[in-house]
């Protein structure tokens, strides 16, 4: 069985191992020129290459715009993203960004406006290349947009894109050759997706068709809603990765977990049983930037205080100057 420490290597990429950076979004952040991104995200995603992530994913950033090359995606505002991309290498990290379409009803969604985001999906994707990343991942999780396509309970759309399986999944399956065609073959195309749409056995069948229109990557989280399944005695970890750890044995790509993974242990466990392929820490990383370097030579991190029921309960949602660990 590999070690936290091993390297896996995707689309020609090599993860020097198997600690991942989840996307977060630093909202108290301020870009530079009044653009989304600046020298406080550069400085913040550079600290935790430096400190040893294998793989970081850069935080949710909306598609919308893509096309015409808009706002994040106009030529003005790419210095910050080419800056985080370039960093990340010079401290042997790969780099990857979060694309995502925002937060509507996609019951309402005229087919032209699926589209229309389709379009702006495969222009990010090259915009994300062009700008040095390594790939991309869609943001199928957490209840936004993407995220109701999948689940059968939310989407109650009668057409080609709700219904059977390959109805659900066809916002992004049928445009992966042409994300591929746009990014070329050294390119990683991931997509994170709930572990629970509705259930794990659904989850599974999402994954396994999402590997078969060619995605590289997977990372499970939470659908819709945080799951409430039960957790197995002897498995050392949240039902999040429990349910990461399940879909990872429907499908032959790796699978990142996630989820309250705080302690050198519980990553141990995950990687060394074969549960998960990678394991992204999320406020642990936003608590100690060296998470990653300190878990591989064994030394302590600085602990994440767990602030409020969930990760929704974290300070760097409001203010991450009220972050009491870092
Ligand atoms: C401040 C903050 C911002 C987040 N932003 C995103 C995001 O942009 N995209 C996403 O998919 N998840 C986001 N998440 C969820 C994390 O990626 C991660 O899944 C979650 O924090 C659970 O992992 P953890 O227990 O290691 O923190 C965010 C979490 C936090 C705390
Ligand atoms: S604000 Fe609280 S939950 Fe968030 S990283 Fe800091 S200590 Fe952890």
């Amino acid at each position: 069985m590999p070690k936290l420490s091993d390297p896996v290597i995707i689309r020609g990429k090599k993860i020097k191992n198997r600690i991942v950076m989840p996307p977060m979004v630093c909202f108290s952040f301020k870009g530079d020129h009044g653009g989304m991104y600046g020298e406080q995200h550069v400085d913040h995603y550079t600290r935790r290459a430096r400190g040893g992530a294998g793989l970081i994913i850069v935080q949710s950033t909306p598609v919308l715009g893509a096309v015409e090359q808009l706002g994040v995606w106009s030529s003005g505002q790419g210095e910050p993203l080419e800056a985080i991309a370039r960093n990340c290498h010079g401290y042997g990290s790969v780099a990857m960004v979060q694309l995502s379409c925002g937060n509507v009803d996609i019951n309402e969604l005229a087919v032209e406006q699926i589209h229309r985001m389709q379009a702006d999906c495969i222009a990010a994707a090259a915009s994300a290349k062009q700008a040095g990343f390594d790939g991309v991942e869609y943001h199928f999780a957490h209840g936004f947009t993407l995220c109701k396509f999948l689940d059968p309970e939310f989407n109650k759309r009668a057409d080609s894109y709700g219904g059977a399986l390959q109805n659900r999944v066809r916002v992004i399956t049928e445009i992966i050759p042409q994300i591929r065609g746009a990014v070329g073959e050294g390119f990683i195309i991931s997509v994170r997706m709930g572990g629970n749409i509705p259930d794990v056995a659904g989850a599974a069948e999402v994954a396994k068709a999402l590997e078969k229109a060619g995605i590289d990557l997977l990372h499970i989280s939470f659908g819709m809603n945080m799951p409430a399944n039960a957790v197995p005695a002897g498995f050392n970890g949240s039902a999040i990765a429990y349910n990461g750890s399940e879909v990872k044995k429907q499908v032959h790509i790796p699978v990142i977990g996630v989820g309250e993974i705080t302690t050198a242990e519980q990553a141990k466990f995950l990687i060394e049983n074969g549960c998960l392929d990678l394991v992204a820490v999320g406020r642990g990383m936003l608590a100690d930037e060296k998470w990653a370097n300190e878990v591989l030579a064994d030394e302590p991190v600085n602990q994440c205080r767990h602030c409020g029921d969930n990760s929704r309960g974290c300070l760097w949602f409001d203010d991450h100057t009220q972050c009491p660990a870092s």
